[in-house]
């Protein structure tokens, strides 16, 4: 397989925090569209199509399908199928955190879980490590010394380079980064929170915290799994057949789907024309204009969307009126 030979000239890198690694600016995530029911070829495609533009990450986690397991066995397939020779151009992570086998063991932060799904999850992608391994979500009754010792167990083992949470809270980050300086255990070098024009927490609870540590900033869901696309702007067609909102496996539900949101994207979108932009293209560069984050982390069903969200990175700049028409429509 051979790809694009131009593939690093037009991504832009960021690094993550005060670490050696940088991302792409955009990555992209396989949530959705990488299951049991998708399409093969359709997958191949994304995949090729996301490298070829420079997009050297890809994000995972033990419970991607359906069914839950299904994303992670269908991009081992297809790593072996066309990136033999590019593992080393590849930042790969998986996550655990959420349900994945039955009894005690099968979820949240416990040590046994967490390595036991990693053991598991490597095997399905065929890999003998991931670049990043998170704890996908803070667990109210674990000891957090042993979720975040877990993590640096981990580290130290060869099987991930390096460690990350995510839907961690600032104040659950700060004393996860504490421990982490005082048992001088490998460093939080990524943190994975919901943002979007839609979902602004991180600016208020959290950007202040990991830009303090030294972590990177990976945001996922920036068009707000569709919703700050132009795909439900149309009232003729307000769901339309092929979208995250009409797919029964798709954790958009139609109720989400407002009025009220539907008007918002409406004069969201006024702004991103505009700017010569798509809505989808504007939300991705909004979510970058702050340096803090390090990479937005979309989702996709065809190449032609991939395509059209990196081409974000050609107009990232808003000037202040801009910022302020966007926080009229959608105050923080
Ligand atoms: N850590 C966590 O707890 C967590 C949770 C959620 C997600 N994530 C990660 O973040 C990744 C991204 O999440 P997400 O899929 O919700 O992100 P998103 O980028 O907000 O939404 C992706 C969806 O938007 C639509 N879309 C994408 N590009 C488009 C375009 N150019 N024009 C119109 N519509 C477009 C597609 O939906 P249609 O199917 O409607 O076309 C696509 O599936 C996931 O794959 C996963 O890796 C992590």
């Amino acid at each position: 397989m051979s790809f694009n030979s131009k593939r690093y000239d037009n991504m832009t890198y960021r690094r993550c925090g005060r670490s050696g690694l940088q991302l792409p600016a955009v990555s992209l995530g396989l949530w959705h569209n990488f299951g049991t029911r998708a399409d093969h070829d359709n997958c191949r495609a994304m995949l090729r199509t996301a490298f070829d533009l420079g997009i050297t990450h890809f994000d995972l986690a033990n419970n991607y399908g359906p069914e839950p397991g299904a994303a992670e066995s269908r991009f081992g397939q297809i790593l072996q199928q066309d990136f033999a020779g590019h593992r080393d151009e590849l930042v790969i992570s998986t996550k655990a955190g959420y349900h994945m086998w039955p009894g005690p063991y099968g979820e949240w932060g416990s040590k046994k879980y967490l390595v036991s799904s990693l053991d598991q999850s490597l095997k399905r992608m065929e890999l003998d490590y991931v670049d990043v391994f998170y704890s996908h979500r803070p667990d109210p009754d674990t000891p957090l010394e042993e979720t975040i010792g877990a993590l640096d167990q981990i580290v130290r083992q060869g099987k991930a380079l390096y460690a990350g949470v995510s839907n961690y809270r600032g104040v659950s980050f700060v004393k996860a980064s504490e421990l982490v300086q005082r048992r001088d255990w490998t460093p939080l070098t990524l943190h994975q929170p919901r943002y979007s024009i839609f979902d602004r927490w991180i600016e208020a609870d959290l950007l202040q915290h990991t830009a303090a540590y030294g972590t990177g900033v990976i945001v996922f869901s920036p068009l707000a799994q569709g919703l700050l696309s132009d795909k439900y702007l149309d009232p003729a067609n307000p769901i339309p057949e092929q979208s995250r909102a009409a797919d029964p496996d798709g954790f958009l539900q139609t109720h989400q789907i407002t009025p009220e949101k539907v008007d918002q994207a409406r004069r969201l979108n006024g702004i991103a024309l505009r700017r010569e932009q798509s809505l989808a293209q504007m939300a991705i560069a909004w979510t970058l204009r702050d340096p803090r984050v390090t990479s937005a982390l979309i989702g996709a069903r065809t190449p032609a969307q991939i395509t059209e969200c990196v081409a974000a990175l050609e107009h990232l700049h808003f000037d202040a009126e801009e910022l302020a028409e966007i926080d009229a429509i959608a105050p923080r």
